[in-house]
């Protein structure tokens, strides 16, 4: 009796000590390296290229270009986004090809003359678009780090556009969403309707004009896209269409190398992107906030732990709306946004039973300073080089225009500014003047590449899309495995929730959550609203254990990670 009673209580230690996970379900694994992308064609190409002897940025150029012919809802090359490169020697670098605004953008661009916002005027069209960055991103990463020739790591990209690679369910689904939209713009319909009816899975999709702009980048690495023919191409098509961006705008993009954020969480450090993005701020902020209890003890996803990260996503959120945006043009208050007595300030002022409401939290700094559908990848390789690179379009599609000899898609990344103070983007998001459009600015984002240390050894890499969510799936990935144990595809396929300070509800994912945990949830005063899916992460772990890398994409839209 005694010894049971003893045995019992063990096991309840032991139980409440190590979160244990109700399935085992097992990641991809290898001890060389490994590739988790939005799509299997490209996840296959980076991990050739991985075999072949490439670095990671290799993988990670190739598998950029190759996602802008085979995922082209986000995968691009006329949007933007951003890298966290780690190197051997646990260096890390943050680099910002986030799109800018054109010189000829102005804050009141996107009102009528009674200074209201003209619909889609943002979102849809040649006006939507930023000056795009990702060709001159993914060439500065390899100019820096790349092994491999330049012209071998476009090649596969150049042959899938030239020969058409075929579209599965998922791809006809999403072509589909948009079908409409692809037949306002004449070069847009020519690629991606089949004479303007809708792709079936089974069709072919070949882009032979895109194979054409990808080989004068081949050849001529940025001049191949920010001057010559396809600068031309695009600057004309923009002029013709009320557009702003010439080929000035586009000879003078630059990526620029950013110091990356850095803070640390329960003893792992997290390297994750600055301004221009919102996501190591807001991120940093969370984490920071939780860590002042222990959020394992409450049990995952129970009403408790998710009453307090939404509490301290409401608090991060509004200072977002009010504190970030480029870092180049505005003052960010970095230090005391990440700092520990800022988050512990936080943490007190959350009642650890009811819901505040988010017209009563504001940007909570004593002192303001004066003025203040995207895809993931994550790749490393034997060497411990590793890649966490999320870009996008913006919207799926961007803003639907295929410039017209080009076969490039243009962003709607324009709309990730405060169009006007207070007014929701399409994410729901509202900003103010840290976020205002001005000449050369990069719009705020919520990209969250980020890489996780332990001991100094690279322990994870991560990101998602998701708009304002990717915030919050990065950082509930990351808890999953820090505070409950879980491996990387467990933590990458649980169920994510989402709060964003406005509007003032708690998005969750529709199959995820029993009807009791959201019974107490409105009972602390929340409001709910269900949601299909939240995020679509591409990540990679080290297993201590067994010596090697385990990855996993989330199987929500086709992902497939691969491993060696
Ligand atoms: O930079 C940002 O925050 C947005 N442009 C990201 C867009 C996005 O994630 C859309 N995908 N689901």
């Amino acid at each position: 009796m005694i010894l049971n009673g003893v045995f019992s209580a063990i096991i309840i230690l032991i139980l409440s000590t190590f979160p244990v996970s109700a399935a085992q379900k097992k990641p991809v694994y290898g001890s060389h390296g490994a590739v988790a992308s939005a799509d299997i064609i490209a996840t296959r190409i980076g991990l050739d290229i991985l075999k072949q002897g490439g670095n990671a940025v290799d993988a990670a150029v190739a598998v950029g270009f190759t996602l802008a012919v085979t995922y082209p809802q986000a995968g691009n090359i006329g949007g933007g986004g951003f890298m966290i490169v780690r190197t051997g020697n646990n260096e890390f670098y943050a680099l910002d090809y986030r799109e800018k605004a054109p010189a000829a953008a102005h804050r009141d661009m996107y009102l009528d003359e009674n200074k209201n916002v003209i619909e889609a005027s943002s979102t849809l069209g040649y006006l939507a678009s930023g000056v795009p960055g990702t060709v001159a991103g993914l060439y500065e990463a390899h100019r820096r780090f790349g092994k491999l020739p330049w012209n071998k790591l476009l090649q596969p990209a150049i042959e899938i556009a030239e020969n058409g690679f075929e579209i599965n369910r998922y791809k006809e689904n999403s072509l589909g969403y948009r079908y409409e939209k692809f037949l306002l713009f004449p070069a847009t319909k020519a690629v991606f309707t089949k004479n303007g009816e809708k792709y079936h899975a089974g069709d072919l999709l070949v882009q032979k004009d895109l194979a054409e702009t990808l080989k004068r980048i081949r050849d001529k690495g940025t001049d191949g896209f920010y001057s010559g023919k396809t600068a031309e191409l695009i600057a004309e098509a923009m002029a013709e269409n009320n557009g702003l961006i010439t080929e000035e705008d586009l000879a003078d993009y630059n990526a620029k190398w950013r110091e990356p954020l850095e803070f640390e969480y329960r003893g792992y450090g997290i390297i994750s992107m600055p301004p221009p993005s919102s996501g190591g701020l807001v991120l940093a902020e969370i984490l920071n906030t939780l860590e002042n209890t222990d959020i394992g003890r409450l049990g995952h996803n129970s009403s408790a732990m998710i009453h307090l990260w939404v509490e301290a996503e409401r608090q991060a959120y509004a200072d977002r709306a009010e504190y970030m945006g480029d870092a180049d043009f505005v003052s960010v208050p970095v230090a005391e946004l990440i700092s520990k007595e800022y988050a512990k300030q936080n943490f007190y002022n959350i009642d650890p039973y009811f819901a505040r409401k988010s017209e009563n939290v504001h940007a909570g700094l004593k002192q303001i300073p004066e003025h203040v559908e995207t895809t993931h990848f994550s790749i490393v390789d034997e060497n411990g080089m590793a890649v966490s690179n999320t870009y996008t379009l913006n919207g799926s599609f961007g803003s639907c225009v295929v410039i017209p000899g080009t076969g490039i898609l243009m962003n709607n990344e324009m709309d990730d500014f405060s169009i006007k103070p207070g007014y929701a983007n399409m994410f729901g998001l509202i900003g103010n003047e840290a976020n205002a459009i001005e000449a050369g600015k990069r719009m705020l984002s919520s990209m969250t590449p980020t890489m996780v240390t332990r001991n100094d050894s690279l322990f994870m890499i991560v990101g998602s899309p998701g708009g304002s969510t990717i915030i919050t799936t990065v950082a509930q990935v990351l808890s999953n495995v820090i505070d409950h144990g879980m491996n990387i595809r467990e933590a990458v396929e649980a169920p994510k929730f989402h709060h964003q300070w406005l509007p003032d509800y708690i998005r969750y994912e529709r199959l995820g959550f029993p009807v009791d945990v959201l019974n107490n949830l409105r009972n602390m005063g929340h409001q709910l609203q269900k949601t299909d899916a939240l995020g679509d992460t591409h990540a990679v772990l080290w297993d201590n254990k067994h010596k090697e890398w385990t990855a996993w994409s989330d199987p929500k839209k086709n992902g497939q990670a691969l491993a060696y």
